[in-house]
């Protein structure tokens, strides 16, 4: 081999381990690099979602209970129950996929979990229950979702995670 080839190959080589050192610390992975049935909270098949307030209308339009997946694009259902409504994610806690909405559950479509509608696991293979995201209420009487906001569950009651009907 001649010198310059073998120069070559070794800074070829060096790259190449630096390139996998940077990704170990920077935690990339991939789904190989991810237990099996893990909840996980990035999916690469998932783009990033914008966060920020999103105006939802009138909270006199959310008096019944159900499930308004009219934002699903953005990240969340509007579910009304029991005269609260609350912001709860689109996006299931096991991949991070986009769910769907039914009358009265959401369901994932990659692998079968489902949540009730106020986000508790049902069906696993998810295991922690769907987060929610910031609501409240503007003086002229809108519901404002905030999805830079989270709450999971032991925080669902927090004032800022639902509004009074
Ligand atoms: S991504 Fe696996 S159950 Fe939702």
């Amino acid at each position: 081999m001649f010198p310059d080839e073998l120069r070559s190959r070794r800074s070829v080589l060096a790259g190449g381990v630096a390139t996998c050192a940077a990704c170990l610390l920077a935690g990339c992975g991939g789904a190989a690099g991810r237990p099996a049935g893990a909840d996980a909270t990035t999916d690469p098949g998932s783009p990033a979602l914008p966060s920020g307030p999103v105006d939802v209308g009138p909270a006199a339009h959310f008096a019944a209970d159900r499930i308004d997946a009219r934002w699903a694009g953005r990240g969340f259902f509007v579910v009304c129950r029991s005269g609260r409504a609350f912001a709860v994610s689109a996006r299931c806690t096991h991949q991070n996929v986009p769910l769907d909405a039914g009358p009265s559950d959401i369901g994932c479509p990659r692998h079968g979990s489902v949540f009730t509608a106020e986000g508790e696991v049902v069906k696993a293979p998810a295991q922690r229950p769907l987060p929610r995201h910031a609501i409240r209420k503007t003086p002229d009487g809108r519901l404002v979702v905030d999805t830079a906001a989270r709450f999971e569950k032991d925080r669902w009651t927090d004032p800022a995670a639902f509004v009074l009907l």
